[in-house]
């Protein structure tokens, strides 16, 4: 077993979010390679493709999905869409910065990242059911 082969994430899809730039970019692109494909994801289209243009010049897939994650009505639509683009997502990078600086504690709210978890985790036991005829 080599080391690439221990860290290898081929087969593997990734949902990353805040990833058009910062810390984001930097997992999205680590993780392209290692051989994972990537659902990026952020608000600014423009910045997204650049992203997405430097995944494919390291061999890697990827694909954008622009979405402003305050607007919480939209977070189902983009698991499904992730979903039914790759047909499964291995991991979920819950980075984007969606608070404004405001505390989760000060938040009267559950922030979008609690309700992306929570619909990725259910949609992961809906997949996970299907694979076992439950
Ligand atoms: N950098 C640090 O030293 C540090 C330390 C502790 C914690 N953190 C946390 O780590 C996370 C990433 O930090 P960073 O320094 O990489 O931040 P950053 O450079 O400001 O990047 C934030 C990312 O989140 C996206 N984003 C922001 N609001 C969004 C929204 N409403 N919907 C969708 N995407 C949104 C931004 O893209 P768009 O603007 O295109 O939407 C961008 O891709 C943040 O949550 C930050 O609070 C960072």
């Amino acid at each position: 077993m080599t080391i690439s082969n221990l860290f290898s994430l081929s087969g593997k899809v990734a949902l990353v979010t805040g990833a058009s730039r910062g810390i984001g970019k930097a997992i999205a692109l680590g993780f392209a390679g290692a051989g994972a494909k990537l659902a990026l994801v952020a608000r600014s289209e423009n910045k997204l493709l650049e992203v997405q243009a430097e995944i494919k010049a390291l061999g890697s897939e990827a694909k954008i999905f622009p979405c402003n994650l305050r607007q919480i009505e939209r977070i189902q639509d983009l698991i499904s869409q992730v979903i039914e683009t790759f047909g499964q997502i291995d991991i979920l990078v819950n980075n984007a910065g969606t608070t404004n600086g405001r505390q989760k504690a000060s938040m009267s709210t559950q922030s979008p990242r609690d309700i992306l978890t929570q619909i990725y985790q259910r949609e992961l036991s809906k997949i996970r059911c299907d694979l076992h005829n439950c």
